[in-house]
């Protein structure tokens, strides 16, 4: 069978790199542990030399991941961070990026304690009013990266309007689409040229491992990021990426089961009287109109995530309720079967300035919820209790 662009995602996510094992006929790719492979002769190989250069599973891993965001090419990495590095390994000193301000704790520590080092010049401003982005363009800016929605308010940046913007200033645009993962969003068709994952949530899916992968359409953004795959090293274990060709089979169910369930419990939530329930499908939410047309799953029903914000205002209320909670763990993460909470303000956001936190308003009480695949009656009678 050939596979192509014609399939539809669930029968990509399936088949897509997982094409039965030539040598044997095994349904299921083996998982090539090796570091280096035997070569007839001087430059006579296979296609392979070197695991951190190319490896059969890693490479069966990338295309399918590719596949699902609608890019030709996939560049796999060993975490998130390790791929968002990569992206920005291909620019230089002296240049300028514009960034979504209320990015993902790590991905602001990376660029603001390492690569401001390195000579690189950041600001991070708020990507939702474009205006924001177009008044910080530069001569030397080079890359627009978003994350949308973002970590933990899912604050949404307008991709279409955003590359229109890009495309007119001759700038990439970079996506971190984790939160949606390429079920309930593809950047790349709404004009991104770069989309990076930590592989480590959804497409993981089940809490197991940490990965990031790089998806583009550009043959000359690929070559270069492969390179800097090769020559940095971050790389992936095969074992890791048979793993994630494992878990995307059921990426289209997960997803699609976590955010019905995070819909229902954000409603109800939303009935509990507290300070701040933020759920890009509430109508309450301010981008709710842009969340319904931007974040749309393959079939093009629109889906909210099943990411949940909700704000207890207080320290005291906050830690009783996380102590009295039984299903859902105090943990950092999210996106996996099991439904995790989180308090951003010292876990995920830890690195980031008091000041800087408290002026995107995230505080104290500030609680992520990460609805899992859980039976969402149980899940509400956890919250319910614990409130
Ligand atoms: C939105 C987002 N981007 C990037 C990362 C970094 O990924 P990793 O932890 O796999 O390095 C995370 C991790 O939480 C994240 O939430």
């Amino acid at each position: 069978m050939s596979l192509n662009k014609d399939l539809k995602f669930s029968t990509i996510a399936v088949h897509v790199g997982n094409t039965a094992d030539p040598s044997t006929g095994a349904i299921i790719p083996p998982i090539y542990a090796t570091s280096t492979y035997k070569q007839d002769g001087v430059n006579m190989h296979k296609g392979f030399d070197y695991s951190r250069a190319a490896n059969p599973t890693r490479e069966r891993h990338e295309k399918n991941v590719a596949a699902l965001e609608g890019g030709a090419y996939g560049i796999a990495f060993s975490t998130g961070m390790a791929a968002t590095t990569a992206l920005f390994q291909q620019f230089n000193s002296g240049d300028h990026f514009i960034i979504s301000r209320n990015t993902y704790g790590g991905t602001y520590r990376v660029l603001d304690e390492v690569f401001q080092r390195h000579g690189f010049e950041f600001d991070f401003v708020d990507t939702r009013d474009l205006s924001n982005v177009e008044n910080h363009i530069k001569t030397n800016t080079k890359m627009v990266f978003i994350e949308t929605p973002t970590n933990p308010l899912l604050e949404i940046t307008d991709i279409k309007s955003l590359s229109q913007i890009c495309k007119n200033n001759n700038l990439l645009l970079g996506v971190d689409n984790t939160f949606m993962s390429p079920y309930g969003q593809r950047p790349l068709e709404l004009g991104a040229d770069i989309v990076m994952h930590s592989s480590t949530k959804f497409i993981g899916g089940q809490s197991d491992l940490l990965g990031g992968i790089l998806v583009t359409n550009s043959a000359k953004l690929a070559d270069q990021l492969y390179f800097i795959q090769k020559s940095a090293g971050a790389t992936p274990s095969a074992f890791d990426c048979w793993l994630l060709l494992r878990s995307t089979k059921t990426l289209a169910l997960r997803f699609q089961r976590q955010c019905d369930s995070a819909f229902i419990l954000a409603k109800w939530l939303e009935g509990k009287n507290l300070n701040r329930v933020i759920y890009p499908g509430l109508k309450s939410f301010p981008q709710y109109a842009l969340a319904k047309q931007q974040q749309q799953t393959p079939a093009g029903q629109s889906i909210f995530g099943s990411i949940i914000s909700i704000d207890l205002g207080s320290i005291e209320y906050r830690d009783s309720f996380l102590s009295k909670l039984k299903i859902f763990s105090l943990a950092e993460s999210l996106g996996g079967v099991e439904s995790l909470i989180c308090n951003p303000f010292h876990m995920t956001h830890g690195s980031i300035s008091v000041h800087r936190k408290l002026s995107m308003s995230i505080t104290e009480g500030l609680i992520r919820i990460s609805v899992g695949i859980e039976d969402v009656i149980d899940l509400k009678n956890d919250l319910e209790q614990a409130l």
